[in-house]
């Protein structure tokens, strides 16, 4: 059972549990990651925090995978959950609680829930028949198309199943006048803030009820007298965040009654419909409590396209952890994939970040500091009675930095809160190099430049912690300090009048720097080209004449779509961005180079032909969902003439 200390102010954070059809990847790590940074930040401020992660092992996609894998469900989702445990544990990543959906505990919780929505009659049993994606596990709504058409998931595009059976249903109607108020109240209730305008428009566009029960699917928890039903493997998997800490559990109530609402639920993009429109709706139906926040963060790209298990470009953590060990590649996740949007993963870039932020801005200051003291044998450093001008700057514009940075970590933008941290670690240096202490012969003047730096680094040292604790740790080793979670440490920083007594110590390097121009490792390579085969189709530009077969071209997805806005691209001349109107395939942002030949106006409003089904890319920094099929005048002025249907048809209607 958690302990809790009630003087105390409490953090429950949470991560998306995972479907357990294979080891953990880069992106999964990414997730987990932002969550354990966030409860160490609540670690320095010392809150009780709890840590929940865990993995999701019921449903239709991890029957099917069993199945392939020729395992028992059960069987099989066991043999992933300590490759689950090690990754975590490896990389330092401190959860309070792993839950597994397959656990009795939550079976019975998922039960009792099931129980009184039933009885409140916010779950009522009916009829479905409609189409089902079993890679998103997620049902497609669509209005009056009949069982033999075939007809692609909404989110991922793949073909979806037909199913017609009895059902119960969660009354999701019911919510949707509540869930648009609670939104409009909670403006920041996701985060990023501009993500919650697609889950506005999809909560207007209407909401039917979901249905929450199969009778096709027998891996799942059965439905409480009725066990000819399982639960819908999203009924079941959300709930994990109210089960874990003691929901339906009367020995538990104090322990649910203190943790719930949860203070910050992380969550990849993908899944931000579940957690911002269904979650919310059925913790409505419960009487519980809203999460406070949902960080809903990009996708790690490979080479331009999404990392996942079905493209077979997904980086394994372990090889990264051999190589570079744990601490680098948090620091790189952290910082430079952006929670606003999507990020390429790139060793090159990673090895070139080590090298200019950790092991020359911080890490060559920490020694250079170090040698020139055991130099002139200063081992104490004691702080000055009366601090002098320059180091009354460095101090304030700390504190000043220290302001932006809790903001950032507390808005749930870490990766913009070590940018700042990274802002004053170059002043740090700068103040290091205008003083040039290795000419400077006084004494005092000498030992107060010391004392500066060393005041600086230790403040750095508490700020990197969340993201590098091992490093971090090491180096406080270094100023004589052992980190110590017992009082509010971050507000210690901002009171802290600069007066600690630094023992100066030797230590190991702390990050060494990669010769960039070296061949990578055979492993390293092999696991971080990512989707080489696939990169090697997208780069190819020679025109084949070779004819291909009808599959192929089913594999395009050509629709057509009215654009409804089109704006400039700062800082382009041929960039326009679109946003396309899909019909029932919704909208999408399409980047298209056509600026110098149509206007805004010659654009909105007019239907066109899209490839709707290529890869996400990015442009210029935005997000490309699709391309606008046009026809080249001549390859060399760069004049284009746009393909349109004869005469306006549905949106969303299918061309190949
Ligand atoms: O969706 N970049 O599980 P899942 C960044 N079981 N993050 C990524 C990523 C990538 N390329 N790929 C995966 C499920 N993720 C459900 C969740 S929760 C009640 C049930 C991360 O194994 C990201 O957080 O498909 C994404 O939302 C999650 O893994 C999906 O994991
Ligand atoms: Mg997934």
């Amino acid at each position: 059972m958690y302990k809790f200390d009630n003087n105390k102010k409490k953090f429950y954070v949470t991560t998306p549990i995972y479907y357990v059809t294979a080891k953990p990847h880069l992106g999964s790590l990414y997730s987990t990651l932002l969550a354990d940074v966030a409860c160490r930040w609540y670690k320095l401020k010392n809150y009780n925090t709890f840590f929940l992660t865990g993995t999701d092992e019921h449903g239709q996609k991890v029957a099917e995978a069993a199945f392939k894998a020729n395992m028992p469900p059960q069987e099989f989702v066991d043999s992933f959950i300590s490759d689950y445990k090690k990754t975590w544990n490896d990389y330092n990543i401190v959860y309070d609680d792993f839950i597994r959906t397959t656990n009795e505990s939550h079976v019975k919780a998922v039960q009792f829930w099931l129980k009184k929505l039933i009885e409140s009659g916010d779950i009522y049993k009916s009829f479905y028949s409609g189409f089902y994606c079993t890679p998103c596990e997620t049902y497609v709504t669509e209005k009056d198309i009949n069982s033999n058409e075939t007809v692609l998931c909404s989110s991922c595009a793949r073909e979806t199943k037909y199913i017609s059976e009895e059902s119960y249903f969660f009354r999701l109607s019911a919510y949707q006048d509540r869930l648009l108020k609670f939104y409009e109240e909670n403006p920041d209730f996701i985060i990023p803030q501009e993500r919650l305008n697609e889950v506005i428009s999809f909560v207007k566009q209407g909401l039917k009820d979901l249905s929450i029960s199969r009778t096709t699917v027998k891996w799942g928890i059965p439905f409480p007298e009725d066990n000819k039903h399982v639960t819908y493997v999203w009924a079941d998997a959300l709930n994990n965040y109210i089960t874990a800490i003691g929901y339906g559990n009367p020995t538990k109530e104090d322990q649910f009654n203190y943790l719930w609402p949860a203070d910050l639920q992380i969550i990849g993009k993908d899944i931000l419909r579940f957690h911002a429109v269904y979650w919310p709706a059925f913790l409505m139906a419960s009487e519980l409590a809203l999460p406070k926040h949902i960080l809903a963060h990009g996708w790690i790209i490979v080479n331009k396209q999404k990392m996942s298990k079905s493209l077979g470009n997904v980086i394994d953590p372990q090889v990264l952890l051999d190589n570079y060990g744990s601490d680098i590649v948090r620091y790189y996740l952290t910082r430079y994939m952006a929670v606003t949007q999507d990020s390429e993963f790139n060793i090159d870039d990673l090895e070139r970040h080590v090298n200019s932020d950790l092991a020359d801005a911080l890490g060559n200051l920490l020694n250079r500091m170090i040698a020139l003291s055991y130099k002139h044998e200063l081992h104490e450093v004691k702080a000055p009675e009366n601090w002098s001008t320059k180091e009354l700057e460095l101090r304030d514009s700390f504190w000043s930095y220290l302001d932006i940075i809790v903001q950032y970590m507390q808005d749930g933008y870490f990766y913009m809160a070590l940018s700042t941290i990274f802002k004053f670690i170059n002043q740090v240096n700068s103040y290091f190099h205008y003083k040039e202490p290795w000419k400077i012969k006084d004494k005092n003047e000498f030992n107060e430049v010391i004392s500066a730096t060393c005041h600086s680094i230790y403040s750095i040292a508490i700020l990197l912690w969340p993201v590098m604790p091992v490093k971090m740790e090491q180096l406080l080793k270094t100023l004589n300090i052992n980190l110590e979670l017992k009082t509010d440490l971050i507000s210690e920083l901002s009171q802290n009048r600069w007066d600690k007594t630094f023992m100066l110590n030797k230590s190991e390097l702390l990050f060494k720097k990669f010769d960039l121009n070296k061949e990578k490792d055979q492993e390293i390579k092999q696991n971080t080209s990512g989707a080489t085969l696939v990169k090697d189709k997208v780069n190819s530009t020679d025109m084949s004449l070779e004819n291909i077969k009808i599959e192929d071209l089913s594999k395009v997805i050509i629709l057509t779509g009215t654009i409804i806005s089109c704006q400039e691209v700062p800082k382009s001349d041929k960039l326009y961005k679109l946003q396309v109107d899909f019909g029932d395939y919704g909208i999408k942002q399409i980047v298209s180079g056509i600026k110098k030949s149509y206007s805004e106006s010659d654009l909105i409003g007019q239907q066109n032909i899209f490839v709707f089904n290529l890869e996400p890319r990015k442009i210029f920094g935005l997000e490309s969902h699709g391309m606008i099929l046009v026809s080249k005048v001549s390859e060399n002025d760069n004049k284009i003439v746009l393909v349109r249907p004869i005469e306006k048809v549905q949106n969303g209607t299918r061309l190949s």
